[in-house]
């Protein structure tokens, strides 16, 4: 296929540097996007009196033809073309002659790079945010389920107080929320459109670029023709909104694992989301989970990659800027998958809730409690915290918990203990006396999940 900007050159280039050059091997996939912005830049044209009518006609039944072919297969994208937009460019030109040649007038490809990647960025910020959506719809479900289920809250990986799975998962659902509502400020930072910025200093046609921004669903144009061949600044906000996805899934992915292994229970992931071993017939391995926290590294890598590509590079358009492609698209398909899969893994797990509890039953979790309970009998609460430290000494040579101890076993501690120590120091009262917004008791997690039901019913 011949150069779109052979006419300066002599020599033929050598295969290598054809290979090296080129970027149709993964630009390629925002065929629909480049074809969308030629048609508004066409009509554009037209409106402008740039460009007849009968052209623009032709340009953009010839451009939706290409765009039908190429979704249904019978026009294969050919890979030895330079890039995405001297493929689309010369098919047409090939097809409907001169009119074809028209299409690039008052345009770039620097600019026209720039609008199909913010365009493809775009569409898939919407993307992620329904699958984050679909995540977080799952969790309400699971949280509406599990007000009343205990388990321990752990801090430094120890058991330290009672807490419910609605409000374990409730964190999830506030870090996810947290996503969408970045995803949300990063798409409104940069709906506004390149197109007629031209290779860096606009042109010299009358273009109406308002327009062409809304044609294209933009709120706007940018404002400078230079800043906008030459910004990436909003690919690496996605990028460092996808990482912090990653890091999110990544946490939750950790604990999938841990409480799937034998020594906790607190779950069982389905069979369709675990493998098996070839050599241990037991095994019933959490591999999607693994991989979940395994594939995290490489978007932090490709967010790395991007700052690292953009750092030195004077304006305007430089062609370093080629490379944000490969790990965006890297980035982003494993987001994508990470998001599916992790969702139906936790749409289809199995909670344990008597191991839950038990397991907040045998560490101690209430001993707080039991130290508050000291203190709205008037001990001062350090004494209280030395006193429920004895309790617990107890305890552990007794090899009992504190609901087990006597309360002749408490009175011989400290006399202040009476009957209604093992009501205050129950797992329930522990949980539901905690009724400031936010904590897990059953009150204050019933007004928060209203919140979110009336945020996923928006
Ligand atoms: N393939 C190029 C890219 O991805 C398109 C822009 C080419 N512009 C240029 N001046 N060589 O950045």
């Amino acid at each position: 296929m011949s150069k779109l900007w052979g006419g300066r050159f002599t020599k033929e280039e050598n295969e290598l540097v054809n290979e090296f050059n080129a970027s149709i091997p993964f630009d390629q996939r925002f065929y629909r996007q480049d074809i969308r912005g030629s048609i508004a830049h066409v009509t554009m044209l037209a409106k402008q009196n740039i460009l007849s009518n009968e052209d623009k006609e032709a340009i953009i039944t010839g451009l939706n033809q290409i765009l039908e072919e190429i979704e249904t297969g019978s026009l294969a994208i050919d890979p030895n073309a330079e890039d995405i937009h001297s493929f689309v460019e010369s098919t047409l030109t090939d097809r409907i002659g001169d009119a074809g040649k028209r299409l690039h007038t008052g345009r770039s490809r620097n600019d026209q790079v720039a609008l199909d990647m913010k365009l493809y960025i775009r569409d898939e910020i919407d993307e992620m945010d329904q699958l984050l959506y679909q995540l977080l719809s799952v969790l309400y479900d699971i949280m509406k389920d599990h007000i009343d289920t205990i388990l321990p809250g752990f801090t430094h990986l120890q058991k330290a107080q009672p807490v419910t799975l609605a409000h374990h998962y409730g964190a999830y659902f506030e870090m996810f929320r947290r996503d969408r509502e970045r995803l949300c400020d990063i798409r409104k930072r940069m709906n506004y459109c390149p197109l007629g910025s031209g290779a860096l200093a606009g042109t010299t046609y009358p273009l109406d670029r308002d327009y062409s921004a809304s044609l294209l669903d933009f709120d706007g144009p940018t404002l400078n023709s230079m800043d906008s061949v030459s910004d990436r600044d909003y690919l690496i906000e996605f990028l460092d909104a996808l990482a912090l996805i990653m890091m999110h899934l990544s946490r939750f992915s950790e604990e999938v694992i841990l409480w799937n292994s034998n020594e906790y229970g607190f779950i069982t992931i389905d069979d369709a989301y675990s493998t098996g071993s070839s050599i241990m017939p037991q095994k019933k391995n959490p591999d999607i989970a693994e991989l979940v926290r395994g594939k995290t590294g490489r978007v932090y890598g490709a967010l790395m990659s991007m700052l690292t590509t953009m750092k030195s590079l004077p304006l305007a358009y430089d062609k370093d800027m080629q490379e944000d492609k490969e790990v965006s698209f890297d980035a982003i398909d494993t987001t994508r998958n990470c998001l599916i899969l992790f969702t139906d893994m936790l749409r289809t797990m199995t909670f344990h809730k008597e191991i839950m509890e038990d397991s907040a039953k045998h560490g101690f979790t209430n001993a707080t409690d039991a130290a508050d309970y000291l203190v709205n009998k008037g001990v001062p609460f350090r004494d209280a915290h030395g006193i429920v430290g004895q309790l617990v000494l107890f305890c552990e040579s007794h090899k009992c918990s504190l609901d087990q101890m006597s309360l002749e076993d408490y009175k011989n501690i400290c006399p202040v203990f009476e009957e209604d120590i093992y009501d205050a120091i129950s797992l329930q009262t522990c949980v539901s006396k905690r009724l400031t917004i936010g904590a897990p008791g059953q009150a204050a997690m019933k007004q928060v999940l209203e919140i979110y039901k009336d945020y996923l019913n928006k």
